[in-house]
């Protein structure tokens, strides 16, 4: 059967590249790449592929941009043809971008069975995007496969039957530890930025609407990273909405280069690179929250909740909100040595795209 493995944005590709690899090597499915374009730069795109060893997408949707209504109901237009024509399809969906609920509904409206891959993960606050998102997904999927123990609790209380539940572990994982010996020197990096090549640094990214739409909230999170910059470099690697609000809020005279070293959106090799040799991490991201506690690096959530617990009840990360008083208190801890130390979760051990192909032979074959 063909396993139709979507993917749209940026977090997508690191979590489909081991299960497109561990799919490659089964003699029963064979995987089948779409992209939806949602992301589309090529500094958010080819290069990952590349990095990652993906083959090139089969199909690319080339949604683009656009309201979330739109984004969602172009993503569900394009996709339809593409699965119509696949071979006795199975879709599988990671995470929870808009591409992710927009492909399982066309799915699942056709009888097409869906997987969703990094499931009933719950920050509990609908007015993030991505929370609907995960909802919505998890609802009408077939089979789910969870990075956390505690995902299946948040899946049964929604009615969702235990059978259809799979702990696996953690695919964004899996590509972190197969990628970790290639990972980039942050000097390779600064340098090739034009930037002051230094060892001891803060590594920050912000792209949450939450932070950086709001020209108030954006303005004192930056204020906050240069204070600590005063201490240490803070590399601030820019997504490009980040990068649009700063100067349309005309705060780019923040980004000074000496407090705040600024550089385009980095690929994953190089920011494998940044994370790890970081002395801490100042983050709004999903992903960043458990790679950060994968290394052991201590890790500040820029957020008042956390879909993924298991990364502040057993790894690195600290939950520490907007409020500047509590992010420089717990930068300033962490820079002093008390930075939170912490555990790998259970099977975030580099085999969790195998368990996942593994289950699918079962099921499907
Ligand atoms: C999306 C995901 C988010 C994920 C993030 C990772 C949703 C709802 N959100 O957010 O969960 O953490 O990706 O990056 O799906 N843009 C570009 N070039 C691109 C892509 C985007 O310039 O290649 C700019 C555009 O101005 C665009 C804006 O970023 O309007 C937002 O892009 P969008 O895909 O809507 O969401 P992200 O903020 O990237």
């Amino acid at each position: 059967r063909t396993v139709v493995c979507v993917v749209g944005a940026r977090p997508n590709y690191m979590k489909a590249a081991p299960i497109v690899a561990a799919l490659r090597d089964s003699a029963a499915l064979t995987p089948m790449l779409v992209h939806t374009g949602q992301h589309y730069d090529p500094d958010m795109n080819e290069k990952f592929f590349a990095e990652l060893g993906m083959p090139a997408p089969q199909s690319n949707l080339g949604v683009g941009s656009g309201s979330h209504a739109v984004q969602t109901a172009e993503v569900m237009i394009r996709f339809e043809p593409v699965l119509d024509a696949a071979q006795d399809p199975i879709l599988l969906v990671v995470g929870d971008v808009n591409s992710t609920i927009a492909c399982a509904l066309v799915a699942a409206k056709k009888g097409i069975p869906v997987i969703h891959v990094e499931a009933g993960l719950r920050s509990r606050d609908r007015a993030m995007p991505e929370e609907i998102n995960r909802v919505l997904t998890d609802q009408i999927s077939d089979l789910l496969f969870t990075t956390e123990r505690s995902a299946a609790a948040n899946l049964t209380a929604e009615g969702i039957d235990a059978a259809r539940i799979h702990f696996v572990g953690n695919v964004m994982i899996d590509t972190l530890v197969a990628n970790l010996p290639r990972a980039i020197s942050p000097a390779e990096t600064l340098a090739a930025a034009g930037l002051p090549v230094v060892d001891r640094f803060a590594v920050s990214t912000l792209h949450r609407p939450s932070n950086v739409d709001d020209p108030s909230v954006l303005g004192c999170l930056l204020d906050c990273l240069s204070e600590i910059g005063r201490d240490l470099p803070v590399i601030l690697p820019l997504h490009p909405r980040t990068r649009a609000r700063i100067e349309s809020c005309g705060l780019s005279a923040k980004l000074d280069g000496k407090t705040i070293l600024p550089l385009g959106p980095q690929g994953y090799l190089a920011m494998l690179g940044l994370m790890k040799n970081a002395t801490l991490v100042l983050t709004d991201s999903g992903g960043i929250q458990e790679e950060t506690t994968a290394l052991g690096i201590p890790c500040l959530t820029l957020r008042d909740n956390t879909e993924r617990p298991a990364t502040v009840a057993f790894g690195t990360n600290t939950l520490v909100g907007r409020d500047p008083a509590r992010i420089l208190a717990c930068a300033r801890e962490a820079l002093a040595g008390g930075g939170k130390a912490g555990r790998i979760p259970e099977f975030w051990d580099g085999h969790a795209a195998r368990r996942i192909v593994s289950v699918l032979e079962t099921a499907f074959t």
